[in-house]
């Protein structure tokens, strides 16, 4: 039998729940990897064990959306050249391709394991982990198999760039045929490169659809350097998330939002380190949630763009930078990923639900050592974890 641990004295509590809302003077009970119960500390009942918050803030743990962890290799000099003025180009990427295909399947790990406690350490109790450094089948099915078991869900993006010596559209058929064939066993989603120098959108397409046909769920990098097809495609083949979104006209803002019109939609995923990372526009976060968008935020921790698994430098800048409150920006990096992951409710293994802290989510909570969430963006980049629970156990 579980035994059942009382955290009160929670000085603010953030639920994401709607009925809940955020509670003062909060206490929870955590049973097994569940949240057993929630409400004001005067009313919490009994439990075997107690931990007295002290007044700190807690919060559900951050779920990173959108991370590309399955690689080798640094790519510092070419962050350099870009903070001394140069371009950020899509061929970046065959860098990391070279190092990982170098790299045994050990070092993959310990990068990925490496990554995922430094995001633990800062309050990120579920992440996506994506393939794509690989592309080829061995390259790809490998990287899929490092992920698995360490990442919340895993992402194939064999179409992350025509590797050296293909054709475009004989590498687009070999993604959707062999190698896909080969990874779908080992991931919940496929995931596509929709921008100039990396996939078209007929190429995007034929990928995405390849990869729906397989039963996977569909993420597409969109917008990110320049307006294009990527959020329109999105939302007609009914991705989950479309990502980045730096560049998104009217149409586009009130496509995102319309597509929940049935209950279910597509995410707007912002990635406000990589848009800073490679000096490109700050994504219209505010924009998209004033036109009814569901946003969320994630790291894209990678090592070209976006070298941070920091969701708390993310949130704070969200909040101080892209105009979004620190209730909005607390909600989209942690419901917001869920929903984006297709886990914001009991999926159909009967895993717990992320992102809520509500009888029944699972039990993934950080303690802020501060009395609010605010304190986020009002001390922005000052490490304020102070304790972190996944599925139920203290593991900070
Ligand atoms: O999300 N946009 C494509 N993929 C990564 C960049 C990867 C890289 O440059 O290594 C991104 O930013």
């Amino acid at each position: 039998m579980s035994v059942a641990l009382l955290i009160d004295g929670i000085g603010e509590l953030t639920t994401n729940d709607d009925e809940l809302g955020r509670v003062a003077d909060a206490a929870v009970v955590v049973e097994g990897e569940r949240i057993a119960w929630v409400g004001p500390a005067s009313r919490a009942p009994a439990a075997d064990e107690r931990f007295d918050a002290a007044g700190r803030a807690a919060l559900p743990g951050w779920v990173d959306s959108h991370v590309h962890p399955v690689f080798a290799g640094d790519r510092s000099a070419e962050f350099e050249a870009r903070m001394a003025g140069q371009a950020y180009a899509a061929g970046g990427i065959a860098t990391t391709v070279d190092a990982t295909r170098a790299a045994s399947d050990a070092e993959l790990a310990a990068t990925l394991d490496r990554l995922a406690d430094e995001a633990l350490a800062g309050g990120t109790t579920a992440l996506e982990a994506k393939t794509g450094y690989g592309l080829t089948i061995d390259d790809e099915v490998r990287s899929a198999r490092v992920a698995r078991g360490r990442a919340e869900a895993v992402t194939f993006l064999g179409a992350h760039l025509v590797p050296e010596g293909w054709d475009a559209d004989a590498y687009v058929e070999h993604v959707a045929g062999p190698m896909l064939d080969a990874v779908a066993p080992l991931v919940d989603a496929i995931d596509v490169f929709c921008e100039r120098g990396a996939f078209d959108e007929a190429q995007s397409r034929r990928v995405l659809e390849a990869g729906a046909a397989k039963g996977l769920a569909l993420r597409v990098h969109g917008n990110q350097l320049g307006p294009g097809p990527g959020v329109r495609l999105a939302v007609e083949l009914g991705a989950r998330s479309v990502d980045h979104v730096a560049f998104l006209d009217d149409e586009e803002v009130a496509a995102l939002a319309g597509s929940w019109a049935a209950g279910i939609g597509t995410v707007a995923t912002v990635l406000p380190a990589c848009d800073l990372s490679t000096r490109m526009p700050l994504a219209p976060a505010r924009r998209l949630l004033d036109a009814g968008a569901v946003v969320a935020i994630a790291t894209n921790c990678n090592p070209g763009t976006s070298y941070t698994t920091s969701m708390a430098f993310c949130v704070a800048t969200a909040v101080l930078q892209m105009g979004l409150t620190v209730e909005e920006a607390v909600r989209a990096a942690t419901l917001g990923g869920a929903i984006a992951l297709g886990r914001d409710g009991e999926d159909a293994d009967g895993r717990p639900p992320l992102g809520r802290i509500r009888p029944g989510a699972r039990a993934d909570l950080q303690l802020l050592e501060a009395p609010s969430a605010a304190h986020l963006a009002y001390r922005p980049g000052v490490p304020l974890v102070g304790a972190v629970w996944r599925r139920g156990e203290r593991v900070r």
